[in-house]
């Protein structure tokens, strides 16, 4: 086999259960919104369990996995972005610089869109728990709403750029990453 077509493993089961499950839990807790509020809640607690998750995991993970593999400087993002738009971007194994880049927004702000979340419900909360969002106190459930609603909708956002540029990073290098994302493996 020609070193072209052998492939290797890139993403971890943890990496690739998470992806998938995040995705699932967004599209349950966005589909569920002002209706089937316990289903919108238990989808809001996973994502929050695997958001916390993939944060340790970054720190301790397979290499790919970390931050330190795809968190890099603003301005080889910035030199990355300018290649991709002249066809010219190098091809990475692990996270892309742009990709890496998003991925950490992703993160930002879906726990932004938790967090508010779980700020209206505190109430509902045994003390000592909702004791740790006591930063809320301030806030009425109408602002924590806007708060919420608009971290939701940026995620959205965020989450049609990503997927976006998979699919023009694919294109670009002629490789299947969603596939990637599901069987692990890329070419080497
Ligand atoms: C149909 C929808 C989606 C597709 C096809 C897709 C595809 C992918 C692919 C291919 C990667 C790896 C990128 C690379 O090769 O560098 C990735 C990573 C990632 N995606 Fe998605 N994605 C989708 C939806 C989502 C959604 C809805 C979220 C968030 C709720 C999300 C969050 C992430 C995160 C956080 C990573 C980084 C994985 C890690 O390192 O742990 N994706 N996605």
């Amino acid at each position: 086999m020609s070193t072209h077509n052998r492939m290797t493993k890139v993403w971890d089961p943890f990496v690739r259960i998470f992806h998938w499950t995040l995705l699932a839990a967004f599209i349950v807790a966005f589909s569920t919104e002002g209706d089937l509020q316990v289903l919108h809640n238990a989808a809001g607690y996973l994502m929050l369990g695997l958001l916390a998750c993939r944060l340790v995991w970054g720190i301790v993970g397979t290499r790919h996995a970390r931050f330190t593999d795809f968190i890099t400087m603003p301005s080889t993002i910035v030199a990355y972005l300018k290649d991709a738009r002249a066809g010219t971007a190098k091809r990475y194994l692990g996270h892309n610089p742009a990709g890496g880049a998003m991925i950490v927004i992703l993160i930002i702000v879906l726990t932004l869109t938790v967090v508010t979340g779980i700020g209206m419900e505190r109430g509902t909360l045994p003390a000592n728990v909702a004791s740790w969002f006591s930063m809320f106190d301030g806030y009425s459930n109408r602002s924590l709403k806007h708060f919420h609603e608009f971290f939701a909708n940026l995620s959205m956002v965020f989450i049609l750029g990503h997927v976006i540029g998979v699919l023009i990073s694919s294109w670009q290098h002629r490789e299947n990453l969603v596939r990637a994302m599901i069987d692990g493996k890329k070419r080497i």
